[in-house]
């Protein structure tokens, strides 16, 4: 593992600045990624917090491990990265790896830039690779099993509830015929699949929003983030901030639902709108310019 940089975190000081942190505290890194956003957490809460990072991904699990203990060798006790899904932080928060409870909980949602530029696993079509898509490698089911076994129905219902394409029905009709003469199985051909199926509009390539819902479908993204939503104020201390980073609006909307029903019963938005990145962010890092940031307090 090297320490080149390989992912590009988003919104960092407006996430710093809405979990308002203090020495001592209890921190979960839900998405903890290549640590962009924990590094400085746990700068700000040690030596006397706890903190945990959280990711479903083995290679960055390794990764922001190795770069947490050389960037604070002297805080390694309170530091704890391990591989699961945030979905299940109620357990983790009570093993022994685990704070009890938390004061802040982040998620950073969806995938990193690792995944798309080095981690071969076919998260993008700019790049041939097999068709897998599982940030968990020990998990089953694969992009290519969904795109080769789904039935053109479910292949619809899949691209248009988890893509949002309007071209949905076509594309599943088009995959569905293709893989009759040979089984689809790299980006490459299921990108030229749908070019071939429906034809290229605007700035955006006819497969990228396929992509975007094979990915989710894969990790089971919404549903992961239904139980964590379900789930969390078990586990969140009192005054405690609970941040979400979404980058689209399918997420971003099981957020603010939760977040207003949480409000119902006390909770207290720590912004009136969702914070958006600057211009000069949006500039250099576009990945940033649809990441909308939500936080609240959880008052009881
Ligand atoms: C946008 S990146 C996070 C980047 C991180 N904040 C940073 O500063 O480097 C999202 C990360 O979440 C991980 N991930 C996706 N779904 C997850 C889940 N259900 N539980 C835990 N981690 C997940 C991915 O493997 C990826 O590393």
């Amino acid at each position: 593992v090297h320490m080149e940089p390989i992912h590009r975190a988003v919104l960092v000081e407006e996430t710093i600045d809405a979990l308002a942190l203090q020495r001592g505290m209890r921190v979960c890194d839900g998405t903890v990624g290549a640590g962009g956003h924990a590094s400085l957490i746990v700068e700000r809460i040690m030596p006397s917090g706890c903190f945990t990072g959280i990711d479903r991904d083995e290679y960055m699990v390794e990764y922001t491990r190795q770069r947490l203990s050389r960037i604070y060798p002297q805080h390694q006790d309170g530091v704890s990265i391990i591989r699961a899904s945030y979905a299940d932080i109620v357990r983790i928060a009570g093993e022994a790896q685990g704070c009890g409870q938390y004061d802040r909980v982040l998620i950073d949602l969806g995938f990193s830039s690792w995944h798309i530029d080095a981690s071969g696993k076919g998260f993008s079509f700019q790049k041939n690779e097999p068709l897998d898509m599982r940030y968990d490698t020990t998990q089953e089911q694969t992009a290519a099993q969904i795109v080769n076994s789904s039935s053109e129905a479910q292949l619809a219902d899949l691209i248009w509830g988890m893509g949002e394409d309007r071209n949905a029905r076509r594309i599943a009709r088009g995959i569905v015929e293709a893989r009759r003469k040979e089984r689809i199985m790299t980006t490459e051909r299921l990108a030229r699949v749908i070019a071939d199926t429906v034809p290229r509009r605007g700035r955006l390539h006819p497969a990228t929003k396929t992509f975007q819902a094979l990915r989710i479908a894969v990790n089971d993204e919404l549903g992961e983030l239904a139980s964590f939503l379900e789930s969390v104020r078990a586990v969140i201390a009192p005054e405690g901030r609970v941040a979400v980073i979404s980058f689209h609006s399918l997420e971003d909307r099981m957020v603010k639902n939760a977040f207003r029903l949480w409000e119902k019963e006390g909770a207290h938005r720590v912004h009136k709108k969702p914070v958006i990145a600057s211009r000069k962010e949006q500039k250099e890092n576009p990945r940033s310019r649809s990441a909308k940031l939500r936080v609240i307090e959880i008052r009881r």
